[in-house]
């Protein structure tokens, strides 16, 4: 094994897109940000040093962190953000291992709203001398899907600005691919993919949007899926990809359409709301090494996207996956010690004392989980809080059920439901034991505004045991809910639809402090997180360890 190493510098960068010139946060002059790669076993040490504005820390999404909570991420929750300037606290190594993982993750701020330019990819190959579980690809080609947007001010502050006026996030003006929108094919601002004909190529394909969730399509194109976040899965075979925030998809692509042609590579938004408006695409450009030289003659194909709001489509997707048996043996762990149901969805909450222009009476737009809006710490983080049996940060209380069981299938039901919408704000966790079984239900209630909200899970890979819409505890009872316990896909982010639900498992092996939160990125601060507590286990290799020189303070 290897040890990778990277200096990421963050600081401002001036980008021109769709004819505006903007000042964006971004690591090292890049956008999107550098690919860090590695294979299963490596070690990565990553030096962020803060030469932005603001206050900064990066998430490398789906490392399991193993033993290594403290390199996890995300602002408060473990650890207090490295701090702008050249003095103490302004940079930070963070240090992890990637072993026992393979595919495609990527890295991102976790702090304020700066993922939306601060993000790259973060792949992760076999050991040298290990093939894939599938066939050999000849190349690789990574994409990652973005957003921009054309703001005058720089965006954390217009999205600051919307949080506390207890608004609506502001909407990006285009999707884009590799951070061009590609609108127009007579444009500099796309990217082009370039592969030989005949090859097979390995897509990797990373959804770092901070709001939405996106069909893939390829004109003329059929995708083999080999992987979701990064766990690898049963192949299967589609023309269109689905992916929400924070998913990665591994797919292989052969390079066997009709010569004398371009394709276009095609970003779309997907939104589960019936009356959904926002209609955006991104595109790429596909060409092959006998490309014809005018390219003018050159008859571009389009995919042909599905709708807007092709519910039916995401679910035929997500529910069609399964996972690789490496060795034949299901991986489940068969046995729960710890049942949870968690009902979630958007919400509304007292205001804050800093929403300076939240309607006192009414209320602030809010989200929550089991009826808490989650508050990050303001003094420590939760990590720092939970090693020093710090007082007052937090509590370990967070409820393993909802208040009221939610049930949208008669009328009394409903309005029962309405109480799940005026929520309590808290840092509230739940307490796990080191090796702890956890089996969560996850309920979208969908109750205020119905959208899907992928819940990503930091520290884990969870089983998906099983996923649809409706109402959970209607359909058990009706005994039309089958797990699968022998061959579940595995994922550390989950696109649970609108008014539907999953069963997830995941064992507790990891002792840190685990943010389990919406992957929307305004549904962060609304409160639409909770977080778990692991304990040490009972030898040394089950214990973190006390945290680097370096760890920035508060
Ligand atoms: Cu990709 Cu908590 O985030």
């Amino acid at each position: 094994a290897a040890i990778v190493e990277h200096t990421f510098h963050v600081g401002n960068l001036t980008v021109e897109r769709l004819g505006q010139r903007q000042v964006i946060t971004a690591v090292n002059g890049q956008f999107p940000g550098p690919k860090v790669e590695a294979r299963n076993g490596d070690t990565l040490l990553v030096r962020v040093v803060n030469n932005s504005p603001y206050n900064i820390t990066i998430h490398w999404h789906g490392v399991l962190q193993r033993l290594s909570a403290w390199a996890d991420g995300p602002a408060m929750v473990t650890q207090c953000p490295i701090l702008p300037g050249s003095g103490a606290g302004s940079s930070y190594t963070y240090r992890f291992n990637v072993t026992g993982q393979e595919g495609t993750l990527w890295w991102h701020a976790h702090v304020s709203f700066l993922r939306a330019t601060v993000y790259g990819a973060l792949l992760i190959r076999p050991r040298p001398g290990v093939p894939y579980p599938f066939p050999a690809p000849h190349a690789e080609h990574t994409l990652l899907l973005g957003e921009w947007w054309n703001a005058s001010a720089t965006l954390v502050d217009v999205e600051r600005q919307a949080f506390l006026t207890g608004g609506q996030p502001a909407n990006s003006v285009a999707l884009t691919i590799n951070g061009m929108p590609g609108l127009s094919h007579a444009h500099k601002e796309m990217h082009h993919l370039r592969v030989a004909r005949g090859n097979t190529y390995l897509l990797r394909l990373v959804n770092a949007a901070l709001n939405y969730q996106l069909f893939f399509k390829v004109a003329a194109h059929n995708f083999t899926v080999v992987a979701v976040d990064a766990c690898y899965t049963d192949p299967y075979h589609t023309d269109v990809i689905v992916i929400a925030p924070g998913q990665t998809v591994d797919a292989l692509m052969h390079a066997g359409a009709a010569p004398g042609r371009r394709y276009y590579v095609a970003a779309q938004v997907y939104q589960s709301i019936a009356n959904a408006t926002y209609s955006a695409t991104a595109r790429a450009l596909l060409r092959y090494d006998d490309d014809a030289k005018d390219a003018a003659k050159t008859i571009i194909m389009s995919p042909r996207m599905p709708a807007l709001n092709d519910s039916a489509t995401a679910q035929r997707f997500y529910g069609s996956l399964t996972g690789l048996l490496r060795d034949g043996k299901p991986t489940v762990p068969q046995r729960v010690d710890t049942r949870m149901v968690v009902t979630y969805g958007l919400a509304i909450a007292p205001c804050l004392p800093a929403q300076t222009l939240c309607n006192r009476t009414r209320g602030s737009l809010a989200a929550s989980m089991n009826n808490v809006s989650f508050q990050l710490p303001a003094t420590m983080s939760l990590l720092e809080a939970s090693r020093s049996r710090s007082s007052g940060v937090y509590t370990r209380d967070f409820p393993d059920r909802p208040p009221v069981m939610f049930d949208f299938t008669n009328a009394a039901a409903v309005n029962r439901n309405m109480s799940l919408m005026v929520t309590s704000k808290g840092t509230r966790v739940k307490a796990l034991r080191y090796n702890e079984t956890v089996e969560v239900v996850l309920q979208n209630t969908a109750v205020l505004g119905t959208e899907n909200h992928p819940l990503h899970l930091h520290g884990f890979n969870f089983y998906v045991l099983a996923q649809g819409t409706g109402n959970y505890y209607y359909l058990i009872r009706k005994k039309k809910i089958r797990k699968n316990l022998v061959n579940p896909q595995q994922r550390n982010t989950i696109a649970v639809p609108a008014g539907g639900w999953a069963v997830i498992r995941f064992t507790a092996d990891n002792p840190g402090v685990w943010l389990m939160h919406c992957h929307l990125e305004a549904h962060l601060p609304f409160g639409l997180a909770m977080a778990f507590d692991v304990q040490d286990g009972p030898t040394p290799d089950a214990m973190l360890p006390p945290p680097p020189n370096d760890y920035p303070p508060c």
